[in-house]
């Protein structure tokens, strides 16, 4: 009987132990559990930020219609103007104007003092109808219009250059060729 009892005794003991070790370790775990869960949702929601993040840029790149957006008054362009960045521009002219004072007709005519001069009126050119039939003075806003798109300025010019599609990089090009004009109007406020 005292044997019997004895492993009733132990076997209960056992369980015991087994229940108790049992619970410790799950118990142990828990606060694991509870540590990790966190970690893994951050994690899952890090991990959904960076998804998210890239639609918010695709949209602020679709947005960086800024650059397509509503171009600053010209006005505003020339005061922020540079003459030297115009300057190095206007290299692309040379390929068809002098630039200097006196210098003469290449592909197209001299550009020396254009700003505030008569339209087609330098002498000697052969300009096309188009740009003869605009009439009046280069003004800072028609040249702006002009060099945008020559081709959609005055349809039909000779002036076979694509433009210059950049509002910044205009400005700079017609400050620089109001430094070359002494008959420039004063600047459009
Ligand atoms: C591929 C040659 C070519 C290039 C490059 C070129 N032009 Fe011209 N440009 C011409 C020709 C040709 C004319 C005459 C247009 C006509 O009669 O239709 C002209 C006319 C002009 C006129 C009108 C001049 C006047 O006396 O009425 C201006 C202003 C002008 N160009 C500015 C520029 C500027 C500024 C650049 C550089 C950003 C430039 N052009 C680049 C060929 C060129």
């Amino acid at each position: 009987m005292a044997i019997t009892l004895q492993k009733i005794a132990g076997g209960i003991l056992f369980a015991l132990i087994l229940v108790v070790g049992l619970n410790l370790v799950v118990n142990g775990m828990m606060p694991k559990d509870d540590s990790v869960a966190p970690a893994v949702i951050a994690a899952a929601e890090g991990g959904i930020q960076m998804q998210a993040g890239q639609p918010a840029e695709i949209g602020a790149a679709a947005g960086a219609g800024p650059a397509a957006a509503p171009e600053e008054p010209l006005p505003q362009r020339l005061a922020a103007a540079s003459v030297e960045k115009g300057r190095e521009v206007a290299k692309r002219c040379q390929t068809c104007h002098t630039l200097n004072q006196g210098g003469g007709i290449k592909v197209g005519p001299n550009l020396w003092g254009v700003v505030g001069r008569p339209k087609a009126s330098f002498p000697g050119f052969a300009y096309s109808d188009a740009v003869k039939s605009l009439g009046g003075t280069w003004t800072y806003a028609d040249l702006d219009k002009f060099l945008t798109k020559p081709a959609a300025a005055a349809p039909g010019t000779k002036m076979t250059f694509a433009g210059l599609p950049d509002p910044a990089l205009r400005a700079d090009v017609i400050a620089y060729l109001r430094s070359i004009s002494p008959n420039a109007p004063p600047l459009p406020k």
